[in-house]
């Protein structure tokens, strides 16, 4: 963590919950986040899958708590069956959208090319986007994990100009620790962080690179997330499993608290 970044931590429920347990699930979040404490020192997300966004966002009424979808579309309307587009998550109530999942980049062949339509219109949309990037195992065995994810970025930041990008929270996802149950080393998620942060800085400037959050993703649960929000370039995580159990995601969000309070933050 870094004094100047507030901790940013979202919940991505995948496509799991049916209505009512999505509803329990973001009612003992607000309960459990409000129990310890971090509501002041952290920004904390929930992503439920599409049909349950409405009610969702509902139960999480006026609280602090973002409302974000998993995906959206990269057109803004017309003969699109089947997709959702910024606009529509706006309307049921959505501030936040992830774009580029690994499930979506490597499970539906989601490009670059795409992905920088979808981050340009979310953010034209006024939505904070959460950008993924990530290594597969093979790209991080053969030496290529910061170029393979500086290619990322470059490709679906593209054209976007300073102004538009101020709402990008990027993460920070290695496709080989994503849901199983192997973490980087904190050391090894810090470096990329880094590398990441300095790429930022190459596509824009210094400024932007300072304040833009980056977070991590895979495998965190409420035992290791403290040493890796320990890094300096670590900003919180996106958290797929351990964010379903609301305490769990609590404790999560309580260690970012601590450790930006720790980084010198409020
Ligand atoms: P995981 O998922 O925490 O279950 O590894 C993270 C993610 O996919 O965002």
């Amino acid at each position: 963590m870094h004094a100047e970044r507030r901790p940013f931590i979202g919940g991505n429920w995948k496509m799991n919950t049916d209505l009512a347990s999505g509803v329990e699930l973001a009612d003992a979040v607000l309960a459990a986040l409000a129990a310890a404490g971090v509501e002041e020192s952290v920004d904390a997300a929930v992503y439920p899958p599409f049909p349950y966004l409405f009610t969702v966002g509902r139960t999480l009424g006026h609280s602090a708590v973002l409302l974000g979808a998993q995906d959206c579309s990269a057109d803004v309307s017309g003969a699109f069956t089947g997709q959702v587009s910024a606009g529509m998550l706006c309307d049921v109530g959505c501030r936040s959208v992830i774009i580029g999942h690994s499930e979506r980049r490597h499970g539906l062949g989601e490009d670059d090319e795409l992905l920088h339509e979808k981050l340009a219109i979310a953010l034209e949309s006024g939505l904070v986007a959460v950008l993924c990037v990530g290594e597969t195992l093979s790209e991080r065995d053969d030496g290529r994990a910061e170029a393979v994810v500086a290619h990322q970025l470059r490709g679906c930041f593209g054209t976007l100009k300073a102004e538009t990008v101020e709402r990008v929270v990027v993460a920070y996802e290695p496709v080989w620790a994503i849901g199983t149950g192997r973490t980087a080393s904190p050391e090894d998620a810090q470096a990329m962080h880094a590398s990441i942060r300095r790429v930022l800085a190459d596509l824009y400037d210094s400024r932007f690179a300072a304040r833009t959050r980056i977070i991590y993703g895979g495998s965190v649960n409420a035992k290791n997330a403290r040493a890796i929000f320990d890094g300096p370039d670590i900003d919180g995580g996106l958290i797929g499993g351990a964010s379903l159990k609301a305490d769990d995601f609590a404790s999560i969000c309580r260690a970012a608290a601590e450790a930006w309070s720790a980084a010198g933050g409020h």
